[in-house]
């Protein structure tokens, strides 16, 4: 066991619901949730900001080095900073989510956030939550989900979430952006968004939170209760 517990990953496409339920999980299991599609989504921020075009790669790869990107946990919140300014609300808006689609294909990109992600993740008691948890970044964590919806279960919810915020986007411009956007991570040759052979499957598809979330910490509950009567029967 790390030192302060163990690395769960949850992958997935977007709107499959990994936020709001790794939030959840991580509040019942005292664990950090730690959003990696934050850290790329200040990173296409950035980039955007500084003018520079996304499919030059070297000046795309400039603005990533000198980047620095993080969380601060405020009254039980965790925002998102992009050195000392709190970006959390301007890192959510399509465009920025299809921005960063884009540069999160790439090399220098993924290997900023690789180090970082490996870092925040190191002592455990983390769920990371992202494309390529369970498969790339943290290959040995002990627990690891994929989370899945349809298309268009996951295309409303992004929708109910865009309107909230006054966006005039359909229900069908919002459906066929995240389609783009899932196979522009799944198509990808670095690091796509996929599946690992040993993670453990949900789709919530007309499914309740609540329920899901139930299964997932049923899972993992039952993984730490299996673990700690090995380490006793180890030490004795
Ligand atoms: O989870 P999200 O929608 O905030 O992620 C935004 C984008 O970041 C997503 O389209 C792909 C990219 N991403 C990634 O490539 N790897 C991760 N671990 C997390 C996000």
């Amino acid at each position: 066991m790390r030192n302060r517990g163990v690395v769960i990953a949850i992958d997935g496409p977007s709107g499959a619901g990994k936020s709001t339920l790794t939030a959840l999980l991580a509040e019942r299991l005292g664990y950090l949730h730690i959003d990696t599609g934050a850290l790329y989504r200040t990173l296409a921020l950035l980039v955007k900001r500084t003018g520079v075009a996304p499919d030059d790669h070297s000046a795309v790869e400039a603005v990533c080095r000198k980047a620095v990107i993080g969380f601060r946990r405020d009254a039980g919140h965790c925002r998102v900073m992009a050195g000392d300014e709190d970006v959390t609300g301007a890192i959510r808006t399509p465009e920025i989510s299809m921005l960063t689609s884009q540069i999160s294909a790439q090399a220098a990109v993924r290997e900023v956030l690789l180090s970082l992600q490996r870092q925040m993740g190191r002592d455990g008691g983390v769920i990371l939550e992202g494309r390529d948890i369970g498969t790339v970044v943290f290959p040995d964590a002990e627990v690891k989900f994929f989370l899945s919806a349809s298309a268009d279960e996951r295309g409303l919810r992004r929708f109910l979430e865009l309107q909230e915020k006054g966006s005039t986007a359909t229900l069908e411009e919002t459906i066929a952006e995240v389609v783009r956007r899932d196979r522009q991570d799944a198509d990808r040759e670095l690091a796509p968004l996929r599946k690992g052979a040993d993670a453990v499957e949900i789709d919530s598809t007309g499914e309740t939170i609540a329920s899901v979330l139930e299964r997932m910490e049923r899972l993992v509950r039952e993984y730490l209760s299996t673990s700690a009567a090995s380490e006793r029967r180890g030490s004795a």
